[in-house]
């Protein structure tokens, strides 16, 4: 008795290395302990022995069914490492070297904003940047944008808690702290700072309280420009984002200014631009900025006399840009870290 019950083992230990699936296992299980298996079997002759015996026996067989068990385990075991092994792949060799392929790029923002500062960078614009938790006062009052203006409005600025205090202070009465809707803080900034002339660009990060769509981002970047002198006119102003255009666009680029309205400049306009190499957009009118003469009481805000000096500004969207000089028609695509979109700039 006890010679069959170890020879169970034995063939279960003989037989294991050819079952590697699931249902094979199963099977392979059945023959032993199932219904009809052959340790079944064996532990059905109990009734059959003696009295005194059937303890001994009952033993024996509880024993065997723990040695099949481990084989079953292992052979379990087994069938798991190889679906794992399956699902990984092929190994991984750390030590091999990398594809060639793998150089980064910049990205197209940046790209297309180093383009728009090299441009005005040529004909004597310097770069100033400014900060992007602002104040009420440098972002809007300054500007000559009144308290009642709808853009300073929580629906489309970012407020700090009126508690919110910053090292070194920075505000003035009980204004508050804001993170900037748009860069034209920044002449505010580097006309308090400096005396007529100035001629300054400022690019940077700009936050609004949009709810993001394919045109919209909470969070985007501008690129300010402020020329302040004695006898600044419109026809510098149009002069200057002629050659700008042609410089971005292509040498057939035309502009069109159609008035408008911003709280910091008098008279305003949006420019618009047409050119002829723009894919879909080829020959349309498109809006691509702000501008206007700098309104004297922003003026008189930064200690300048406006009887004396005059000046332009203009103000730009760089993700605008970069979608209609790449045919780009959803603004989210720039923040996804997609390698797919990213690499198609790689040579722009
Ligand atoms: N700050 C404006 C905006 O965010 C853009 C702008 C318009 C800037 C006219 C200017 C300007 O400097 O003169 O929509």
């Amino acid at each position: 008795m006890e010679a069959e019950l170890q020879a169970l083992v034995s063939q279960a230990e003989a037989g294991q290395d050819t079952v590697s699936t699931w249902p094979a296992l199963a099977e392979f299980k059945a023959t032993f302990v199932g219904p009809n298996g052959s340790l079944t079997a064996a532990s059905k002759e109990i009734g059959k022995l003696p009295n005194e015996q059937k303890p001994v026996f009952g033993k024996k067989v509880n024993e065997t069914k723990q040695r099949l068990e481990v084989v079953f385990d292992s052979i379990r075991e087994r069938i798991e490492n190889a679906e794992l092994a399956a699902k990984l792949g092929p190994q991984v060799d750390p030590s091999l070297s990398v594809s060639e392929n793998q150089q980064g790029t910049e990205h197209p923002l940046t790209q297309v904003r180093e383009k728009i500062i090299g441009i005005f960078r040529k004909i004597g614009f310097t770069l100033v940047e400014g900060p992007e938790l602002e104040t009420e006062f440098f972002c809007f009052d300054a500007l000559n944008t009144p308290a009642s203006h709808p853009a300073r409005d929580m629906q489309d600025t970012y407020f700090l808690p009126a508690d919110f205090v910053l090292k070194g202070g920075g505000k003035r009465g009980s204004e508050n702290f804001i993170m900037r809707p748009h860069t034209s803080a920044v002449q505010i900034r580097t006309m308090t700072k400096r005396k007529p002339p100035v001629r300054i660009l400022s690019p940077g990060r700009c936050f609004r309280r949009d709810t993001v769509d394919a045109t919209h981002s909470a969070n985007f970047h501008q690129v300010e420009g402020l020329y302040v002198d004695e006898n600044v006119t419109i026809r510098d102003l149009k002069a200057l984002l002629d050659h700008f255009v042609k410089e971005l666009f292509g040498s057939d680029a035309k502009t069109r200014f159609r008035p408008s309205f911003f709280p910091f400049t008098e008279p305003s306009f949006e420019m618009d631009v047409q050119t002829s190499n723009l894919r879909k957009l080829s020959g349309k009118w498109i809006e691509i900025m702000g501008c206007g003469m700098v309104d004297p009481n922003v003026f008189s805000h930064v200690g300048y006399d406006a009887d004396q000096v005059s000046g332009y500004a203009f103000g730009m969207g760089v993700e605008r840009i970069a979608m209609i000089l790449h045919g780009i028609d959803d603004i989210r695509h720039f923040y996804q870290n997609d390698l797919r979109f990213l690499k198609q700039f790689q040579f722009a």
